[in-house]
């Protein structure tokens, strides 16, 4: 059985402006995903730059940091098995344009600018990811009844 895992997810602003903030988060509890947090949020410049510091002196990197702080998005903490390769599949490749058929990006989007939706990449970011938008008593542990047809 694979270990459960939690990761940060971020539907960008260009899904919420392009109302599809819905149909983002439904693919992941369609797949079998608790979400263990959520919330709407707009993140200001500071903490973009905390997020994205890996990223820092990159061409693309105030592009990004612009684009993240434009608008609202939705911040969530996704948990299941293997939760952060799962969910970084369920997202598609970084380019739209390459991004497998039926994967989000693949399915919604065209722009490597405007790829509609973040997840961690690995256990220790999304840690680190996690405590950047959350505290922990914000992190809910709750069981559903479908979670044994799922895993387990
Ligand atoms: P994310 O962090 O948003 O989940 O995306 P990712 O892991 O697939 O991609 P990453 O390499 O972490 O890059 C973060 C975001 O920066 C933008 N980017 N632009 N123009 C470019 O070459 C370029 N490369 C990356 C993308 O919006 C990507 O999601
Ligand atoms: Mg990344």
């Amino acid at each position: 059985m694979a270990d459960t895992q939690r990761t940060l997810i971020i539907v960008k602003p260009d899904a919420v402006q392009r109302a599809l903030a819905g149909a983002i988060l439904s693919r992941f509890e369609t797949k079998g995903l608790r979400i263990a947090a959520l919330k709407l949020m707009k993140i200001d410049r500071p903490l973009a730059e905390r997020h994205y510091a890996v990223h820092q002196g990159k061409p693309f990197y105030e592009g990004l940091v612009n684009f993240i702080t434009s608008g609202p998005v939705l911040v969530g903490v996704l948990e299941g098995p293997d939760a952060i390769e799962a969910t970084r599949n369920l997202m598609g490749g970084t380019n739209p344009v390459m991004a497998a058929p039926g994967s989000i990006r693949g399915t919604y989007a065209l722009e490597i600018g405007q790829n509609l939706i973040h997840g961690s990449d690995a256990p220790d970011t999304a840690e680190y990811e996690i405590g950047l938008y959350f505290q922990p008593d914000e992190i809910v542990e709750y069981t559903r009844a479908v979670d044994p047809w799922i895993s387990g």
